[in-house]
C-alpha cells in the first residue's frame, strides 16, 4: 500500500510522526526510529524557561571576573547553539524530515529561536504554543489572538513550514484553525499534553500525575479530529494523544487526521512499536482495499453522521438506559 503522506510541503513515507519527547533528543536514537520505520521525527522541546532558569541560577558570579549579562548571554546562546548541533546531527544521519519545536514564553524569543533553527537544517518548526490561563480578568478570545499573532511573528522570519502545536482548552479550536490555515500554518497538532497533576493525600501535597498515556486520551483526539476535519478537509491535521496501538492510528486517520505524533507507546514498548504500528495500518488498508492515504482519511469524520450526531454529544442518557437494561 502507499502510505506516502504529504503536507505543508513535506513528504512523509508514512504518516507516523515520533513526536516532541526526551526519546528525540539525540541524533542516534532518531536514527534507530527511522530504522524502525518513522515518518517524521519531532526533536524534543527546547524550552526557554528551562534556558532561563539554568541562567538564572548562575546569577551569583562566582569567579567575580565577568559581569551577569555576559554569563547569561554566554548560557543562553550555549543551549541554543547545543540545539542546533542536535539539528545538524540528526539531519546528518537520518533522511525524514526533522522538525524542530520550540516553547518560549517571552514574544521576542519564538522568532530568534526559530530563524536560528531554521539556519540549522530543520525542514519545519513545530511551536509548542500550549498555555493556561486562569486569571479572573481573561478577556475572551485573547489567547486564541496571541496564537495568530505569534504565527505570524515566526512566519515573517522563517520560510519552512510551521505546524502549530494546540492544547485542548479551548471552548471551539475549529474557528481558531480555521485562522491559522488562513495565516499560512502548515498543519496544527490536536492536542498537546499537559503534565498530568494529581494529589498526595496523605503528605498534603501536589505532585505530577502519570506523565504517560494510556489510550483514555484518545477519544477527545478523535472527537476534534473528526469535526475539525469536516469543517476545514484541507488543513492537515496532526493528532496527538492516546494513540498507542495500531487500531487508535487507523482510527485518527479515519477520523481526519493526516498523520499521528505518537509519543508513550515509545517509551512503553521501544521503537520496535513504530514498525508494528506502521504493518497494522498497513494490514488495515489491505483489509479494507484502501491503496492510499486519501482513500482512508476522513472516512469517519463529521461529515459523515449515517450514526447520529455522536461527535457532538454530550450526555449519557442512551448508556444510562441501555446499562439499566442490562441490569434488570
Ligand atoms: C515524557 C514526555 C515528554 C514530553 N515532552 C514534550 C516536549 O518536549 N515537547 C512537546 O511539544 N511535547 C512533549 N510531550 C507531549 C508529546 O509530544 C505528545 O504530544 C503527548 O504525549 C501525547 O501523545 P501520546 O499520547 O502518544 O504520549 C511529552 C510527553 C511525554 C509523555
Amino acid at each position: 500500500m502507499n502510505l506516502t503522506t504529504s503536507f505543508g510541503g513535506l513528504t512523509l513515507r508514512n504518516p507516523f510522526i515520533v513526536s516532541s519527547c526526551s526519546l528525540t533528543a539525540h541524533p542516534e536514537k532518531n536514527l534507530e526510529m527511522e530504522k524502525a520505520g518513522a515518518g517524521a521525527i519531532v526533536l524534543k522541546s527546547i524550552f526557554e524557561e528551562e534556558i532561563m532558569a539554568q541562567v538564572g541560577n548562575m546569577d551569583h558570579d562566582p569567579l567575580g571576573i565577568s559581569g551577569y549579562d555576559y554569563v547569561s548571554f554566554y548560557q543562553k546562546q550555549h543551549c541554543l547553539d547545543e540545539y542546533c548541533r542536535l539539528i545538524r546531527d540528526t539531519k546528518k544521519v537520518c533522511s525524514i524530515p526533522i522538525i524542530a519545536s520550540v516553547n518560549c514564553f517571552t514574544g521576542t524569543e519564538w522568532t530568534v529561536y526559530a530563524k536560528m533553527f531554521q539556519e540549522a537544517g530543520a525542514d519545519a518548526i513545530e511551536l509548542n504554543v500550549m498555555r493556561i490561563v486562569s486569571d479572573y480578568d481573561y478577556d475572551y478570545g485573547t489567547l486564541e489572538q496571541q496564537h495568530v499573532e505569534l504565527l505570524r511573528a515566526v512566519k515573517a522570519v522563517v520560510t519552512i513550514p510551521i505546524i502549530m502545536k494546540l492544547g485542548h482548552s479551548f471552548t471551539n479550536v475549529v474557528p481558531l484553525v480555521s485562522r491559522l490555515r488562513s495565516e499560512g500554518a502548515a498543519a496544527v497538532v490536536l492536542f498537546n499534553k499537559m503534565c498530568p497533576l494529581d494529589f498526595d493525600i496523605e503528605k498534603l501535597s501536589v505532585r505530577s500525575g502519570e506523565a504517560l498515556s494510556n489510550g483514555s486520551e484518545l477519544s477527545e483526539v478523535l472527537r476534534w479530529t473528526a469535526l475539525t476535519s469536516a469543517k476545514l478537509p484541507a488543513m492537515p491535521l496532526l493528532a496527538s494523544g492516546g494513540v498507542v496501538d495500531g487500531n487508535a492510528f487507523v482510527k485518527v486517520l479515519l477520523a481526519g487526521a493526516t498523520a499521528a505524533e505518537v509519543c508513550s507507546v515509545l517509551y512503553k514498548k521501544g521503537v520496535s512499536a513504530i514498525t508494528d504500528m506502521v504493518a497494522e495500518l498497513n494490514d488495515w488498508m489491505v483489509r479494507h482495499h484502501c491503496e492510499n492515504m486519501e482513500q482512508m482519511r476522513g472516512r469517519l469524520n463529521a461529515a459523515h453522521r449515517q450514526d447520529g450526531d455522536r461527535f457532538e454529544r454530550i450526555q449519557f442518557f442512551s448508556n444510562i438506559s441501555q446499562a439499566k437494561n442490562e441490569l434488570n
